[in-house]
């Protein structure tokens, strides 16, 4: 098998972006994705939208990324698709296609936990980027998950800490929502927050054990702060936008990067991480690369294009489980909660 090519297909549906890419290897020859802009002025993502919006966009999504990469179906040598953490309908429409595919191709078909993708995204043979060296920490940060990880093997991890309540990205999302910014609103916070004085604005930390996050709290002092200063000005969020957002993201990044610093020194850590949706983040990215020289470690930021929902995270996973020859029997299911990696 060593001097054989591996041609995986990898589906990720399990949020509302619809995307497929072709794997030679750990090596990605396409990765396109469709996004869905309707949930944009729900303040969210409604499931039963996003599922039907994924049934619309599989079949033109998977035939784009076959075009891309070149590559027929019949030389294909797996197929992956993830299987969870996610909402249920949008995995089932990526599950349903996927296994059918593996069936009409008789091909074995891998299942992947998308949290595993955003982690092994670093692994992708990209000859312009680094790969971290085992083991690394990695600070997983999402719209559904804020972990950290010690990553001991492409497939062996062991999780340190882990938020109590409500994750980071919901965090940047919620307050955007009060802000009156459409969902996603991490990207927006980010972007106002470029022009804002990070100092000006305080808010306080919910208190958590070890190295466990909680932003539930944070949350809930962003609205009463907002309404409380909306009694005396009601143009206080237009007159204040890129103050207000700049102070609650030097927030949430720096109870991000306490945490993970706890860990780092606790550990000994030399290779550190970050993945997942918000490590597209550019205060996050700037402070994390400035450990390199307060903490003499290495530090890994992922590409743009593989930090937010891509398939190619997903398929780069496949690629090690189909070393191991760890297939899936025909007649799994959609998993919407994954607490662990086993
Ligand atoms: O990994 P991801 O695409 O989907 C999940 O698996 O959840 O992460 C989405 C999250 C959203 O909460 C979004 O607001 C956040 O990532 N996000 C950001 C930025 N870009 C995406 N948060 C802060 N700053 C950004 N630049
Ligand atoms: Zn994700």
């Amino acid at each position: 098998m060593k001097n054989t090519n591996i041609y995986i297909l990898a589906i990720e549906s399990s949020c509302d972006d619809t995307s497929c890419s072709i794997l030679k290897n750990n090596c990605v020859l396409s990765n396109v994705t469709s996004s869905q802009a309707i949930h944009e002025k729900y303040g969210g993502v409604v499931p039963e939208l996003a599922s039907r919006d994924h049934q619309k966009n599989i079949l033109v999504t998977v035939k784009a990324a076959l075009n891309q990469a070149k590559i027929n179906l019949s030389d294909l040598t797996a197929i992956a698709v993830t299987q969870g953490p996610g909402l249920l309908g949008s995995l089932l429409v990526g599950i349903s296609f996927a296994k059918s595919l593996a069936l009409s191709l008789k091909l074995p078909i891998i299942t992947v936990n998308h949290m595993q993708g955003h982690i092994l995204a670093h692994l992708i043979d990209d000859e312009q980027s680094l790969k971290p060296a085992f083991p690394f920490l990695c600070l997983t940060v999402s719209g559904g998950h804020t972990q950290l990880i010690e990553v001991k093997s492409p497939l062996k991890y062991e999780i340190i800490g882990t938020t109590i309540d409500d994750a980071v990205g919901e965090a940047f999302d919620k307050a955007a929502k009060i802000l009156g910014l459409p969902y996603p609103g991490g990207p927006l916070i980010d972007k106002h927050a470029q022009a804002g004085d990070p100092y000006r604005f305080k808010f306080s930390n919910a208190k958590t054990e070890g190295y466990n996050f909680s932003f539930s709290g944070i949350k809930t002092s962003f609205l009463y702060f907002i309404q409380n200063n909306q009694k005396t000005n009601a143009n206080f969020i237009e007159e204040n936008l890129s103050d207000i957002c700049a102070s609650y993201q030097q927030h949430l990044v720096s109870t991000l990067l306490a945490q993970s610093v706890n860990v780092i020194k606790d550990r000994k850590i030399i290779d550190f991480a970050i993945a997942g949706g918000v490590s597209a983040n550019s205060l996050l990215r700037k402070k994390v690369q400035e450990l390199e020289q307060t903490l003499l470690i290495k530090t890994y930021i992922p590409k743009f294009e593989y930090c937010t929902d891509n398939a190619a995270m997903i398929g780069v996973v496949a690629y090690y489980k189909y070393l191991e020859q760890d297939f899936a029997p025909i007649d799994f299911v959609p998993v919407t909660r994954m607490e662990s990696f086993n």
